[in-house]
């Protein structure tokens, strides 16, 4: 009787738009839910997993990995269809980032060491609600999603995995599952440091000058196009034989860092209005000079020693010196008359509802190097770990190739 009800249920429209009526039936239906002992559901589900960090030899796939469960209200279970490996997953296995994931799982410190594993990685999730939470309004069963996973949560390299409804967005109907994978992560990225950090948007976009350092990786092709859209001036910086691919996503200009001095060859270019940075190094230095000063100019670096800085110094010390090195950078580059951000990452559902219109009206392509199927996962972090990305490397979970 019950699944009677939520299968009907389940094949309605949107739940934000049920009248008072409905919405009552599915409060009833979720409470119900609870209680059905009709409705038959795994426990294990293959993921691939590491239990210690280190090289690819630490993956591990595990074929009787606990279910993922519903811990709070506004949280989804998603059957995945399709992830993708950026470098952040390559870092964590090596136990990059593990000082402060682990004090955000686990923030009162109560857990033992190493309680973080068996640890799923892969943050980007292209698959299917099979479960919400009681509070989940905007999602229902049966709806075909994106989204981006926070480091601190279990992954997608797995069958299931559990997020809050707040980090994923339905996903464009124009993409399939594994182009879909693609996106995510580096275009939430991408967002984060153009809107957040340098303040671009669809509307202040045109007639601005940005030079793009590291182009041709995942972050660099979202950002490209995300720029393109809202009308902007790309300068890319990349390897030439990546020229091709640069200018086909929309750059206006490329500049080959390694055909000659970087600085040399963009001595020769306009001032810009804003510099995202994606290599970072040698590369902040030398860039810096290449701003409008006194013009609100800003230069934006997705490479920060945060995490690195908590690794090393723990939590405390490790944010005191960040937070030193932070303040002297942002003050010295104020005094030359440009702005100087640290950027992060950000899991954000509305901001994929946006990123989504803009793959609908084809302004965002999904740029694919590589799909590998789940049972070559350590493949895939191999390509990803040998670096000189063309877009981004795919894992099909469920879906054919
Ligand atoms: N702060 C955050 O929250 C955050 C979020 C996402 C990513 N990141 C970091 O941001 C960086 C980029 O991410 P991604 O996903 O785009 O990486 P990716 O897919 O590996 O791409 C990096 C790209 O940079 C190119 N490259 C390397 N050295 C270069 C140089 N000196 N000048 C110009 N291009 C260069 C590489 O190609 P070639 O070597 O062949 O030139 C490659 O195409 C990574 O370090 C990643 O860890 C940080």
């Amino acid at each position: 009787m019950f699944n009677i009800v939520r299968w009907n249920f389940i094949s309605g429209v949107k739940t934000h738009r049920l009248g008072a009526l409905k919405q009552a039936v599915q409060q009833r239906c979720s409470r119900v839910r609870q209680f059905s002992s009709s409705f038959r559901r795994n426990t294990v589900m293959p993921a691939w997993v590491i239990d210690k960090y280190g090289g690819n030899e630490v993956l591990r796939f595990n074929s009787n990995m606990t279910f993922p469960v519903i811990n709070y209200p506004n949280e989804v279970i998603i059957k995945v269809h399709a992830t993708s490996i950026n470098p952040i997953d390559v870092n964590m296995r090596n136990g990059y980032g593990s000082a402060s994931l682990n004090m955000s799982r686990d923030p009162l410190n109560v857990k033992t060491s190493g309680s973080e594993f068996p640890l799923v990685l892969g943050r980007d999730v292209s698959g299917v609600v099979m479960e919400c939470g009681l509070n989940v309004r905007y999602f229902k069963p049966g709806d075909q999603v994106w989204g981006a996973i926070p480091p601190w949560k279990q992954g997608a390299l797995a069958e299931f995995v559990v997020t809050s409804g707040n980090e994923i967005s339905m996903k464009p109907k124009s993409l399939s599952h594994i182009e879909a994978a693609s996106l995510p992560y580096v275009t939430l990225t991408a967002w984060a440091a153009l809107v957040n950090s340098c303040g671009l948007n669809k509307e202040k976009c045109p007639g601005k000058r940005v030079l793009l350092i590291g182009a041709s990786g995942g972050v660099g092709t979202a950002a490209i196009q995300l720029l393109k859209a809202w009308g902007a001036h790309v300068t890319a910086v990349c390897s030439e034989d990546a020229f091709t691919l640069i200018k086909s996503i929309g750059a206006d200009d490329v500049v080959d860092y390694k055909a000659a001095q970087l600085s040399e060859q963009l001595k020769s270019r306009e001032l810009f209005d804003v510099i995202l940075d994606n290599v970072g190094g040698a590369t902040e230095a030398l860039a810096l000079q290449f701003l409008k000063p006194w013009s609100g100019a800003t230069y934006a670096t997705l490479v920060t020693p945060f995490l690195y800085n908590n690794d090393r110094l723990g939590i405390a010390d490790g944010m005191m010196r960040t937070g030193v090195t932070l303040s002297c950078k942002v003050v010295k580059h104020l005094c030359k008359g440009v702005h100087y951000r640290w950027v992060f990452f950000s899991p954000s559902g509305p901001s994929l509802d946006e990123i989504g219109e803009l793959v609908k009206d084809v302004k965002i392509r999904p740029v694919i190097e590589e799909i590998f199927s789940f049972s070559d996962v350590p493949k895939a972090f191999n390509k990803v770990e040998k670096g000189h990305a063309r877009g981004k490397t795919v894992i099909s979970v469920t879906e054919s190739k």
